[in-house]
């Protein structure tokens, strides 16, 4: 293990708490287009809140020498002298819920300015099967001028933390690894259980490897479409269905699902890339396809079971004042990105009503420049018609929210964690 020198490229919700994460044993450079982001980084400072700033501190270097710990730059000359490149950058769709593989060309090009005899090149970012070697690996090679296998070498090991949980840190969760060769994959797992508490896997190739962390967030999305399925059957019948999944649940193989809005820039987002991989084969996925329809339309069923609820009390919907509790695309976290509390912000202010968001976490000025929507950070004292609780922030369980609803006013409960009397939940 002695030598590794690592470039983590994309220092996002992956990259930043990995190239930490490798700079308490090795060199690294954190490397980003991003100059704000490279300026807010070299400060001890990371707006994503996935790293604490004592934590970043303790391991930031302030130039790109050869000691162990973390430089961040957006100077292509400071990767340079690596032999370990790890790529974290995103992995969108486009309008059309298509792959846009755009990040990953750029960030290879990028690499392969600085390529040498020798390095292995990881791919961290979530795609279908066969991205790395069949869409990555030529560029790098065209670039380059190296050869495949013989003058470098791939690895493909998916990340699978989850922004905003403390438990489940990037060192606490078992990674998949793989490699272009037997024996490089050997070397890549070696290279991640070298900080990796909680073990490796080392995958066969790096297209299964690929494949275990597409599925693995298809998977979820699935199982999460058949939950919100079975919400609009249980509501049209009147049974509760959190009651009946408690019930159901008390199976010994019944899976722990909740009805909700799937949000972000993994589960609502990588289904596609597998998707659109089954299509370019010649299969058309039903089940998966299903699910993300499912899903994806969820916002709009919130909006119409809360109107449905203030037409019952004699509520007047024009001008009705209503309360959205987060805005975020999942609890405890400042990401908006794909947040589907938009979709029931949108639906609901097609009804003519106004919509306060109140969200501890989101940074007004990002929810402006996505969405043209105004946030507040502080708990609005007034009296509202109705109060929507979109993400389980925990800010929100402590609030008294009753007291901030007219008589006969709605509170209705998307992630079903309000412990009193709700008027209605998913
Ligand atoms: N966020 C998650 O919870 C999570 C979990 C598991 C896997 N993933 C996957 O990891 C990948 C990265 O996700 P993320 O959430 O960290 O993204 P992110 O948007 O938080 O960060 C990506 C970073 O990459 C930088 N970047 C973009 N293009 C670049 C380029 N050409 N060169 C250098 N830097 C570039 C951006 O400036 C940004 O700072 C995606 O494929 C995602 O699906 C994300």
């Amino acid at each position: 293990m002695k030598d590794i020198k690592i470039a983590v490229i994309g220092l996002g919700y992956v990259g930043l708490p990995l190239a930490r994460l490798f700079a308490t044993k090795y060199n690294v450079v954190g490397f980003d287009i991003n100059q704000n982001r490279i300026d807010e980084l070299q400060q001890g400072k990371d707006s994503t809140l996935e790293v604490e700033e004592d934590v970043l501190q303790s391991v930031l270097k302030n130039r790109p020498d050869n000691n162990i710990g973390l430089f961040c730059s957006s100077n292509i000359d400071d990767i340079k002298n690596y032999n370990y490149y790890v790529i974290t950058v995103p992995t969108p769709i486009d309008k059309n819920n298509r792959p846009d593989l755009t990040p990953l060309y750029k960030s290879s090009e990028t690499v392969a300015k600085v390529l040498k005899k020798g390095d292995i090149v990881i791919y961290e970012s979530t795609v279908y099967p066969g991205v790395t070697e069949d869409e990555c690996v030529p560029v790098l090679e065209k670039i380059s001028g190296l050869k495949f296998n013989v003058d470098f070498y791939a690895g493909y090991s998916p990340e699978r933390i989850n922004p905003g949980d403390k438990l489940h840190t990037v060192d606490k969760i078992l990674k998949v690894t793989a490699g272009s060769t037997p024996e490089i994959g050997k070397k890549v797992d070696a290279l991640y259980a070298s900080v990796i508490t909680a073990g490796t896997h080392l995958a066969p190739t790096i297209k299964v490897a690929e494949a275990a962390k597409v599925i693995e967030n298809s998977q979820r999305d699935i199982n999460i479409a058949f939950v919100n399925e079975l919400a609009k059957i249980f509501n049209l019948m009147d049974i509760d269905t959190h009651a009946v999944l408690e019930a159901a649940g008390t199976k010994w193989n019944f899976l722990p699902f909740k009805p909700g809005l799937v949000g972000g820039h993994c589960i609502g987002v990588d289904p596609y890339y597998l998707a659109q991989k089954a299509q370019e084969v010649g299969y058309h996925p039903e089940i998966i396809l299903a699910g993300r329809r499912v899903n994806d339309s969820m916002g709009q069923y919130v909006a119409s079971e809360v109107i449905k609820l203030m037409v019952k009390n004699d509520i007047k919907i024009k001008n009705a004042k209503i309360l959205i509790l987060g805005i975020t695309f999942k609890e405890n976290c400042p990401d908006v990105r794909n947040t589907k509390a938009v979709d029931v912000i949108n639906q609901l202010k097609s009804y003519g009503t106004n919509v306060t968001i109140y969200d501890p976490w989101a940074k007004p000025e990002e929810v402006k420049h996505e969405y043209g929507l105004e946030t507040v950070r502080k708990l609005p004292r007034q009296t509202f018609d109705a109060i929507v609780l979109t993400v389980a922030h925990k800010e929100f369980l402590k609030e008294d929210l009753k007291s901030l609803l007219r008589p006969n006013g709605i509170l209705y409960d998307v992630k079903g964690i309000l412990s009193e009397n709700v008027s209605g939940r998913l």
